[in-house]
Order: C-alpha cells, then sequence, then structure tokens
C-alpha cells in the first residue's frame, strides 16, 4: 500500500502503534487458555538470521509448546545446522525437508505444514495455498511424509495449516474442516494444530474487521473434533502477525515507476518500500 500521508513519524504516533497492538494482542486473549504456560513463541519464517535474534532475545526452543518453531519449505546449510544443534522443532512445509533432518537427528520434533489444496488472502500474492503455492506438503502427500517421519523416528507434534493472509470466514471454515479431516486421515497422534496466521485487517474505508470470537470459535471446534479423535487434550496455536501489527503504523514510500496493464485494478506501480511480513501490503 502507498499510502499519501504527511511524512511525520512523532512520539505520539510511535506510542499510537504500541497502543494499538497491545489492544490487537489483548483481541486475541481466548487463544491464551490453550497455550499452556507458554503464551509467548516465536514462528520464525525464514533462515538462519532470525534464529540468531531469537535467541538474542531470549526466546528457547525447549518445553512443550516450545518457545521457537521454525517453519520453512526448504533448509538451508547454515540453518540446519543450527536447529539440529540448538533442537529447535521443525514445521516442514516439504517432505524432502524431514529426510534431510531425520539424516541429522532421529527423534526430532516436527510439525507438518499441510497445503490443503486450496487457499485464501486479502489479494492473489498472499494465498498460500493451492496447487501454485510453493508453500506446504499437498494434502495427497501425507502419506509419504508419514512413511519418512517413521524412518526417521520423528517426533510428530502436531498439523500446520496457514492458507494466506487474509483468509475470509468461508475460507476459514474450510480450512478447519480440512484440519480435521486431515488429523482422521493420518491415524497418528497428535498433540497440537496450528491454522497458522492470517487474520484479515480492514484495508478500506468502511470495510469492517474480522469477528476475532467467531474466528477463535471455527478453530477451537476443530480442536474439539480432533481431541475426540486422538483422544486426549490438544494445543490451539495460531501465529499471528498483520493482525497485531499491520495497522499499527503508516507507510510512507515513493513512487518508482507506473507500467500501465489492461488489469481492471489499473496500471502497476513499483516501489522500494523494503516492507514485507507484518507490514502494511499488500494493497497496491
Ligand atoms: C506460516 C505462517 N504463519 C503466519 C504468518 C503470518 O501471517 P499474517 O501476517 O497474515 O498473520 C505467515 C505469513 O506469511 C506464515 O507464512
Amino acid at each position: 500500500m502507498i499510502a499519501a500521508a504527511e511524512p511525520s513519524v512523532s512520539v505520539r504516533g510511535r506510542e499510537q502503534g504500541i497502543d494499538l497492538v497491545s489492544r490487537q494482542v489483548t483481541d486475541l486473549r481466548m487463544w491464551i487458555a490453550f497455550a499452556g504456560d507458554r503464551q509467548n513463541a516465536l514462528d520464525l519464517f525464514g533462515p538462519l538470521g532470525e534464529l540468531e535474534r531469537a535467541a538474542r532475545a531470549g526466546f528457547t526452543p525447549d518445553g512443550e509448546p516450545p518457545g521457537v518453531v521454525f517453519t520453512a519449505d526448504i533448509f538451508n546449510g547454515p540453518t540446519l545446522d543450527r536447529v539440529v544443534e540448538a533442537d529447535i522443532p521443525v514445521n516442514a512445509g516439504s517432505e524432502d525437508m524431514l529426510s534431510q533432518l531425520g539424516e541429522r537427528k532421529r527423534g526430532h520434533k516436527v510439525w507438518l505444514r499441510v497445503n490443503p489444496g486450496f487457499g485464501s488472502g486479502h489479494s492473489r500474492k498472499t494465498s498460500t495455498g493451492g496447487e501454485s503455492s510453493k508453500h506446504g506438503i499437498w494434502h495427497e502427500n501425507l502419506p509419504g511424509a508419514l512413511e519418512r517421519i517413521d524412518a526417521y523416528d520423528l517426533d510428530l507434534v502436531g498439523l500446520h495449516m496457514h492458507i494466506g493472509s487474509g483468509a475470509d470466514i468461508e475460507h476459514l471454515k474450510r480450512v478447519c474442516r480440512s484440519m480435521v479431516d486431515c488429523v482422521r486421515s493420518i491415524e497418528r497422534d497428535v498433540r497440537a494444530i496450528s491454522g497458522g496466521g492470517g487474520l484479515p485487517i480492514p484495508y478500506r474505508d468502511g470495510e469492517s474487521g474480522i469477528d476475532v470470537e467467531a474466528y477463535f470459535g471455527c478453530w477451537d471446534a476443530a480442536r474439539r473434533e480432533v481431541e475426540e479423535i486422538v483422544g486426549h487434550r490438544v494445543l490451539l496455536e495460531i501465529e499471528p502477525g498483520r493482525y497485531i501489527a499491520g495497522a499499527s503504523g503508516v507507510l510512507v514510500a515513493k513512487t518508482s515507476s507506473y507500467e500501465e496493464t489492461e488489469s481492471p485494478r489499473g496500471g502497476r506501480t513499483g516501489s522500494d518500500a523494503g516492507a514485507a511480513g507484518g507490514g502494511p501490503w499488500p494493497a497496491g
């Protein structure tokens, strides 16, 4: 999003941003009952640098739920070394990650990030499921992933489904159903399920925010169904990024290029705004 705001970054503005972040976190309080005594864990989606930053900030991977989980679709060498050495649970987005990890360390804690075959998001660019997405183990390939888990005696903690940033409630219901179906189909014990992030935020005047209680209600109902399948208590995790940080600031950026296209949305604007993740993309 390119905001045509006055570039005045004031202390007051920063305080408002921090207040907003605290309010958004408070909104998510219903999840806390399922987080055990660990309510602030980090789910990292990146290479070694993020693991190092998390360690410097005092997050440790011990316990259950652990303080750090590493989510990715591939490993690079130094990151795999660190994950093994520091015993950081891995949320694997590809089957090959399971073998690469298993070759180095049997019994390592893993999650399976599943691509349920569809995605949803604020825009096509923030949808992370479906056949064109690079993320997650394709739902039909779960038997192969389980074979690798068995071959290396990996410890399956849970299943994870993050289908995009800004999923609407219809897709949310669909993904919760897929989660329950997947747990049933794998016939394995799981101790937790994760809905990833993706809680939508309003982008334009007049848009309303997500009904957080309804959102939680969908995932909690799925969690209860999973408890019935596995026969014991199951933790529910979410990884909200944009919901917490997305509206806490204004991105001021310069348009570097503009290209006419035939898209009904108009032309294509280029800008090196240096923002990603929880930043205020992707409205542009
Ligand atoms: C696995 C995973 N979890 C959580 C998030 C955070 O999503 P959001 O900022 O929409 O809450 C992302 C974002 O890409 C992600 O890939």
